[in-house]
């Protein structure tokens, strides 16, 4: 049994009990008709109390049967089931009554629900619609805006905002059930209201389909399911209740399967795995109560800020007084912007930066819990940060270095306990980049990679781990992006074609774009490294441009020209003609969208595939949310390897060995060409 029923006078109290998240089974679904079943022919009973076990409401239909032959009793006719149960219920939601959870309190007379709930219908970030009444009942209780914005931006809403909307009944302080319990005794004495599925919706302006469906559409930039979802909720506002619950669910059902949800669940599943590796589930992480960070530069400032909203404590430490004020000032326009943005209030900014001790004084730091480096990419400059760090930290005090390009076994050489090391690799800006990836040394103790990845629990990233080498999972990949973006350019494609048709792909940015808004001189300075090193990166036309001194957005020009005060990048005549002269020994021809994305993507997977070989990454999944929360991969293609799995390994090996043949790509790897059989990545 998924659900127990006890009995406080003439009230029943349902609980579900369907760990971890109380996820609408078959198992849960015949439960709850039976309870309506059940208590509907008991005369001692008058009411009924739905609420749950754990720690949240019904979160939705369990996603993980969608891709099976659904099984009875179907989600809407249980909604219909409760809704038309002789006794009415209430819903007593705690935690997040989300999808099908919302839907059947939806289905409820009443809805209550502790301070701390959320409401919502995220179906649109699974590529679908609520397929249970949904987008029929809500505009019946919310009116068609407040239904639309909810349902096509897939946001829950908070329970107080909720009450204030008139989506729940009452917010129950203290005690749910009994809280729940009042509630009802007092309604019971009033007459009930109809149920939704009763109601009208209230009629909307003509023009507002229209100009909703507008900024839906650029909202959800590709997907498909947001402008579906609009659809839904105008048949619930224009047809009788039958026909719109029949249109939602014919919508549904030709969503679940479509190519976008399959992709939308394969990143729903790889990020709730990723904070939880298996291989360190049975490890216990130290407790991080405090936190340092070293130096307070682009990414330190982000990186403190990320920790602050955290609710850690955060001291930041730089090389002398002149570079701290500049490193809190970074820190305050962090918080500043998030205030004008409305993300925090000004208080709450306040009381983050009074969380924040600056100093210049390593001493600070003897008792901390963990400290972040974040000093200029210098090894010698790294490794002296260490030794201090070394001689003044507690012995488990976790050490962790943000090195984009270095090797962090080398940073840490010299440092006592070098098992409480490891690589925490930001992303830029590293109060808002999701991304963080983990990249233990082979001195790193399982406990400290556990730490790491409890950290980014508690800062609310998605870990990664990577393993070591030159650019680690994300950058590395991005290297091969913009080599064959210049390979493009030397065989006549333009900068704005190529930007063009990435964007198109589902990119946010195309990426010459990109390097004019992150800076070239970052990657020239890499480059240069890697000469030093003995390599020989390609990048003939980007190493011109920044002799140039065309940094990009910030010098005034780039990849692109830019007007005074203008961020619109405009094709520049100087920078076509340096085209011109490097590609003057290269055959020209005419690309189209899709051989310019083919000519990019394609070689970014057989790079990730090589990075799999090399088990830099430890599954190809870790490599789609790199791609997805590091670099704006559109998630409704899955992330890169998925994108590569369902065009089909033996297309793509064909495609590369073409492009092989016209020295515009590496060949396929071993790893790319022997999953062509299976089709999945590492199966043979
Ligand atoms: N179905 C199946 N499994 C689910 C699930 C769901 N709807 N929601 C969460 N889970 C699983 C996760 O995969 C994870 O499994 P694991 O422990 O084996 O890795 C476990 O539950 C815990 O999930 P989280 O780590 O995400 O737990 P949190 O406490 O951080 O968050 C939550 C809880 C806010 C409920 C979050 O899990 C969440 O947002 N879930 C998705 C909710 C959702 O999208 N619901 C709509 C489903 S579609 C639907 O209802 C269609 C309907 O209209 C017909
Ligand atoms: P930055 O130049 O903006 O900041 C570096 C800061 O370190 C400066 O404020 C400097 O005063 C301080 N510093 C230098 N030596 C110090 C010392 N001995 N003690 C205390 N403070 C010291 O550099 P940025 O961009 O923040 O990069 C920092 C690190 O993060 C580098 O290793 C970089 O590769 C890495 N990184 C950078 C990303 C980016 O997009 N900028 C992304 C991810 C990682």
């Amino acid at each position: 049994m998924t659900l127990t029923i006890k009995q406080i006078g003439k009230i029943a109290v349902v609980t579900v009990d369907n760990p971890p998240v109380n996820a609408l089974s078959q198992a849960v679904r015949q439960d709850l008709w039976n309870a309506a079943e059940a208590l509907d022919r008991d005369p001692s009973v008058d009411a009924v109390v739905l609420i749950c076990a754990g720690r949240t409401f019904i979160a939705g239909a369990d996603v993980s049967e969608f891709g099976k032959p659904p099984l009875p009793p179907h989600l809407p006719d249980l909604v219909t089931r409760i809704e038309k149960t002789a006794k009415p219920w209430v819903a007593a939601i705690h935690g997040s009554a989300l999808g099908g959870g919302f839907e059947i309190a939806l289905g409820c007379r009443f809805r209550v629900a502790s301070p701390s709930a959320s409401i919502g219908l995220p179906e649109v970030r699974l590529g679908i619609v609520p397929g249970a009444g949904g987008t029929v009942r809500l505009p019946r209780l919310a009116g068609a805006a407040l239904a639309a914005d909810m349902v096509t931006s897939g946001q829950p809403v908070t329970a107080l905002r909720a009450r204030a909307q008139g989506l729940i009944d009452a917010v129950v302080e203290d005690d749910l059930e009994s809280g729940t319990i009042d509630f009802l005794r007092l309604a019971l004495a009033q007459p009930l209201p109809p149920p939704l599925c009763e109601r009208y919706v209230p009629a909307v302006e003509a023009s507002f389909w229209e100009t909703t469906a507008k900024s839906v559409a650029l909202r959800a930039k590709r997907e498909q399911a947001p402008l579906r979802a609009l659809d839904c909720i105008r048949k619930a506002c224009e047809y009788e209740f039958e026909a719109a619950m029949e249109f939602e669910r014919e919508t549904f059902l030709d969503l679940r399967g479509s190519p976008q949800a399959r992709a939308l669940r394969h990143v729903f599943f790889a990020e709730r795995a990723a904070p939880r590796p298996p291989e360190l589930r049975a490890t216990v992480p130290q407790s991080i109560r405090s936190a340092a960070v070293i130096g307070g530069g682009t990414m330190g400032a982000g990186i403190a800020a990320a920790l602050c909203d955290a609710q850690l404590p955060v001291t930041l430490v730089e090389r002398d007084s002149e570079a701290l004020d500049r490193g809190l000032s970074n820190l305050r326009a962090i918080f500043e912007s998030s205030v004008k943005r409305g993300k925090i209030s000004p208080d709450v900014a306040e009381e983050r930066l009074a969380a924040v001790t600056a100093t210049t004084d390593y001493g600070a730091l003897a008792d901390v819990d963990l400290v972040i480096e974040a000093v200029f990419e210098d090894l010698g400059v790294k490794r002296d940060v260490f030794a201090r760090l070394s001689a003044v930290c507690r012995p488990d005090t976790l050490l962790a270095t943000n090195t984009s390009y270095l090797d962090p076994g080398q940073i840490a050489a010299d440092i006592a306990h070098p098992e409480r090391f490891l690589g925490l690799h930001f992303f830029s800006p590293a109060q808002v980049m999701k991304l963080l990836e983990i990249v233990p040394t082979p001195d790193t103790a399982p406990v400290t990679l556990a730490t790491g990845f409890a950290l980014a629990r508690m800062m609310n990233k998605i870990p990664v781990r990577a393993g070591i080498c030159d650019g680690f999972i994300g950058n590395r990949i991005l290297k091969v992006t913009r080599a064959q973006a210049e390979r493009l350019l030397l065989s006549g494609a333009e900068p704005q074609t190529v930007d063009s048709a990435m964007r198109a792909f589902g990119l946010p940015m195309g990426p010459f774009e990109a390097q004019d808004l992150g800076g070239l001189d970052i990657a020239a300075f890499q480059r240069r490294a890697a000469r030093v090193r003995g390599e020989t990166p390609f990048a003939p036309v980007a190493d011109r441009l920044y002799a140039l001194g065309r940094f990009g957005q910030k010098s005034g020009g780039g990849w692109y020209d830019y007007d005074k005060g203008d961020r619109t990048p405009k094709p520049s005549v100087a920078v076509a003609g340096i085209i011109a002269a490097e590609a003057l020994a290269t055959p020209q021809r005419q690309w189209s969208e899709g051989e310019i994305v083919d000519c990019i993507v394609l070689p970014m997977i057989n790079e990730a595939a090589r990075i799999l070989d090399e088990t830099i990454a430890a599954r190809s999944e870790d490599i789609d949310l790199v791609q997805i929360h590091g670099y704006g991969f559109p998630r409704f293609r899955g992330g890169l390897m998925h994108y590569a799995e369902t065009r089909g390994l033996g297309d793509i090996v064909a495609i590369l060995e073409r492009f092989a043949k016209e020295g515009l790509a590496e060949p396929p790897c071993g790893l790319l060409r022997n999953s062509t059989g299976s089709g999945r990545f590492g199966l043979p």
